[in-house]
């Protein structure tokens, strides 16, 4: 073989092994980034999130139940997944503070402040978070963003408080709209806060937050994530605060 012949051969594998990572879904990366986090399930009680890339996590967790004592579930949907896979699921109020809390986010920042919601889960998420030790992110490359809010900004809302809620979160700049036909898990509804664009995460949390009716939002900037396992097609990226 020349020495062209050695390079062409070369450069033909590299292009292959170009192409696999360029061939990597968005579906792989969330699996890849799942199975990540199972490493951090070393024992104790863990608090498991909601969507599909948490789902990715409940399968992958499946597989190693033996070493952990049980799950905190964040929503019905997360709770009837782990069960199916013979997870015992515990009450928040019957356990003290978890060790890691795993989950997904639609949007996260460099400084680790995310969006949460897409599911409307995020009441639930944001108080099982706030009672565990370590809140591990998983998600793949396309969640990281520079500024949050192209993501519309979820807002769970007590129904009789939606019209009222509405009017102060326009007043903050953004444009609501109802969530049709969905009731969160905690019989509220969801108002997603679309034209946003949040520079300042942990201000506009405790802002919205203080608007009566709202039971929380979307932002998980005061209590963010601490390790941020990252989806790329070139492999899991590991981030720690
Ligand atoms: C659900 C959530 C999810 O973590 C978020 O929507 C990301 O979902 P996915 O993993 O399906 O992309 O906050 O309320």
């Amino acid at each position: 073989m020349t020495g062209f012949d050695k390079w062409l051969r070369c450069r033909y594998l590299s292009w292959l092994l170009e192409t696999d990572e360029d061939i990597m879904t968005q579906d792989e990366m969330k699996q890849a980034v799942a199975r990540a986090a199972v490493e951090y399930a070393k024992n104790g009680i863990i608090g498991v999130g909601t969507g599909s890339t948490a789902n990715y996590f409940i399968d992958a967790l499946a597989e190693v139940k033996g070493r952990i004592d049980g799950a905190v579930a964040s929503s019905e949907a997360t709770a009837t997944r782990l069960k199916n896979h013979g997870i015992q699921v515990l009450d928040l109020n019957n356990v003290g503070e978890l060790e890691i809390y795993v989950d997904g986010a639609d949007e996260i920042t460099e400084h680790f402040a995310m969006i949460k919601g897409g599911g409307g889960a995020l009441t639930r998420e944001k108080i099982v978070a706030a009672a565990s030790k370590q809140f591990i992110c998983i998600a793949d490359e396309s969640k990281l963003v520079g500024v949050l809010g192209k993501f519309p900004l979820p807002v769970e809302v007590i129904p009789m408080a939606r019209s009222y809620v509405a009017r102060e979160l326009a007043k903050l700049g953004g444009q609501p709209r109802l969530r049709e036909g969905f009731i969160t898990d905690n019989g509220n509804l969801i108002l997603d806060v679309h034209g946003l664009s949040i520079v300042d995460p942990v201000s506009l949390e405790t802002a919205i937050n203080h608007i009566a009716g709202v039971v929380t939002n979307g932002l998980f900037a005061r209590r963010g994530a601490d390790v941020l396992l990252l989806g790329t097609p070139a492999g899991v990226k590991t981030y720690k605060k």
